[in-house]
C-alpha cells in the first residue's frame, strides 16, 4: 500500500521540509519552552514546580535531539493509547532514521509526541498544553472577522417568505457555497505557520465579505465545490427522513475552528445534515490543531466569557458580543442533543498516513465508512491522505489518496486545503509549473488553495 512517488524528507533542500526540520520545529520548540517557563513562574507549590522544572530538562533533551539530528527512538510508555501504534510504526518502518533522514510527515509528528512525552511523564502537567496561550491569543486578534460573522449569522437561517421550491434550492446552493469558502479559508491562520503577523495581515486573510470571496475563488486551483453541492444536494446524502451525517477532521483552533462551527451550524440548519461530528487531537498537536479543551474553550467563552471578551475585543459593541453569545448557546444545544459530537481517536496523532487508515485503526475506519462525507481540514490532513509525496500535480484527488478512495466501504471525502507545503495534486496540467516560475514560495503561502472530493466507494 505504498504510492509510486518519493516521500519529502528533511535533507531535500528544495522543499518546505528542509526549512521546517532546520529552523521552524527548533523556533516552534524554543517558544513552547518559554511558555513553560512563564507558567514555571507563577507556581509556588514545590512539587508541582519540581515536576515542571523536569518537563523543561526533557524539552531541552528534545531539542539536543533535534538541533543534533538524533536517531529516533521508541516513544517512552506513559500508558496512553497511541504507544503500541508509535512503537509498532517506528520499529517496523523508521528504525535507525534520524529526524532529517526519515519522511518528513513522520519525523515532524514524531516530534509532537516527544514533545507530549515531556509532560504525560510528570506527575501534574500530564494534559499541559504549550501552545494553548497562543491559540487563544490569536483568536482575540481576530475580532473584525468573528463579529461579522456572528452578526450575521446569529438570527437563525430561513428561508424567503413566498419562495418557490426552485429559488429556495438556489438560496441553498449560494450559502453552500460561500459557507464552504469560509470554512476553507479559516485554514489560512494557522499558527505555526504565522507566528510574526501583524493583526492587519490577519485582517487581510480573514476577510469574509462577498466580493473577496469570489476574488479568491480564482485562488482555489482544483475546485469541485459544484460537485460537492450536486451530491450534498442529492438523494445520495442522507435519508429522504434525515439530513446526512457529515464528519470534518478538524485542523486548527481559534478561528477556523469557529469558521467550521458557523458552517456546521448552518448545515443543520438549513436540514441538509442532522448530525455533524468533529474529529480533534487528545494533545497540542502542529502548534494550532483542535483538542478537547480548546473546542470547550471556544463555546465557554463565546457564551460566558463577556468580561474576558470585553477586554480582548476591546472596540466590540454590546450588540456584537450578544451575537456571540447568541450563537454560542446554539451550539451548545447541539452538543446537548447529539446533533453535534466531539471525537478524539489515538490515530490522529499518529504519524501514520491516511493510506494506512484501514489497517491500523479500522474500527476508526468503520466508523468513518458510516459517513455521508467526511471533510479534512487543512494542509496537514492533506499531506497525509497523499502520503505527502512528489506526486504529479495534475493527478487527480482520488488516485493520490490511494486506499482512501478505492477499498471498498470508504465514504465520499473532500480535502478543504489552502496550499501551504509541497504536495499538490488535482491541478490542471502547467499550472504548477506556471506559478513555480511566476510565484516561487506559492506552496508555502497560504495564499493558493484546492477543494477536492473523492466519490469514495460506499457499498
Ligand atoms: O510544518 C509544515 C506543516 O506541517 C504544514 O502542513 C503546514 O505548514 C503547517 O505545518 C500546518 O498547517 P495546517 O494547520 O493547515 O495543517
Ligand atoms: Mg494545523
Amino acid at each position: 500500500n505504498n504510492p509510486p512517488w518519493p516521500a519529502y524528507r528533511g535533507y531535500h533542500e528544495y522543499s518546505f521540509a528542509h526549512a521546517t526540520m532546520g529552523v521552524r520545529l527548533p523556533t516552534i520548540l524554543g517558544k513552547a519552552i518559554d511558555d513553560v517557563v512563564k507558567t514555571l513562574n507563577d507556581e509556588y507549590e514545590e512539587e508541582r514546580v519540581v515536576d515542571l522544572t523536569e518537563c523543561i530538562s526533557r524539552m531541552e533533551d528534545l531539542m539536543d535531539d533535534l538541533q543534533g539530528n538524533s536517531k529516533l527512538r521508541p516513544i517512552i510508555d506513559d500508558g496512553e493509547g497511541d504507544i503500541p501504534l508509535w512503537n509498532k510504526e517506528i520499529a517496523r518502518y523508521f528504525r535507525g532514521k534520524d529526524f532529517m533522514n526519515a519522511p518528513w510527515l513522520f519525523a515532524e509528528a514524531y516530534k509532537y509526541r516527544r514533545m507530549h512525552e515531556c509532560f504525560s511523564l510528570s506527575k501534574y502537567w500530564k494534559s499541559y498544553d504549550v501552545f494553548f496561550r497562543q491559540k487563544c491569543e490569536t483568536f482575540s486578534r481576530s475580532g473584525d472577522a468573528v463579529f461579522e460573522l456572528s452578526t450575521r449569522f446569529a438570527e437563525p437561517f430561513r428561508q424567503a417568505d413566498g419562495a418557490t421550491v426552485a429559488e429556495q434550492l438556489e438560496a441553498k446552493r449560494l450559502m453552500f457555497h460561500e459557507l464552504t469558502q469560509i470554512c476553507l479559508w479559516g485554514n489560512s491562520t494557522d499558527l505555526s505557520l504565522l507566528i510574526n503577523m501583524t493583526e492587519e495581515d490577519i485582517k487581510k486573510l480573514q476577510s469574509t465579505g462577498g466580493d473577496h470571496l469570489a476574488a479568491t475563488e480564482q485562488n482555489i486551483l482544483g475546485n469541485d465545490l459544484a460537485k460537492i453541492w450536486e451530491y450534498v444536494s442529492s438523494d445520495r446524502f442522507g435519508t429522504k427522513e434525515k439530513g446526512g451525517r457529515l464528519d470534518f477532521v478538524l485542523d486548527n483552533a481559534g478561528f477556523e475552528l469557529y469558521c467550521d462551527c458557523v458552517y456546521a451550524d448552518w448545515l443543520i440548519q438549513s436540514g441538509l445534515c442532522s448530525q455533524i461530528r468533529f474529529h480533534g487531537k487528545r494533545f497540542a498537536w502542529f502548534v494550532s490543531d483542535v483538542t478537547r479543551q480548546d473546542f470547550d474553550w471556544l463555546l465557554n467563552s463565546m457564551v460566558y466569557g463577556h468580561r474576558y471578551l470585553r477586554a480582548v475585543f476591546p472596540n466590540a459593541s454590546d450588540s456584537d458580543l450578544a451575537s456571540l453569545k447568541k450563537l454560542g448557546l446554539r451550539w451548545k444545544e447541539y452538543v446537548k442533543k447529539g446533533q453535534w459530537v466531539y471525537e478524539q481517536h489515538s490515530f490522529w496523532i499518529t504519524g501514520y498516513t491516511y493510506w494506512q487508515l484501514r489497517d491500523e485503526a479500522p474500527d476508526l475506519f468503520i466508523h468513518l465508512a458510516d459517513s455521508d462525507l467526511v471533510v479534512f481540514k487543512g494542509d496537514l490532513n492533506h499531506r497525509k491522505l497523499t502520503m505527502d509525496c512528489h506526486v504529479p500535480s495534475e493527478t487527480p484527488f482520488p488516485v493520490a489518496i490511494g486506499p482512501l478512495a478505492t477499498e471498498p466501504g470508504t465514504p465520499p471525502i473532500v480535502s478543504l486545503r489552502t496550499v501551504k507545503s509541497d504536495v499538490v495534486c488535482g491541478i490542471p496540467a502547467g499550472k504548477a509549473d506556471q506559478l513555480d516560475k511566476d510565484e516561487p514560495g506559492w506552496k508555502i503561502s497560504g495564499k493558493y488553495a484546492v477543494v477536492l472530493l473523492s466519490e469514495g466507494r460506499k457499498g
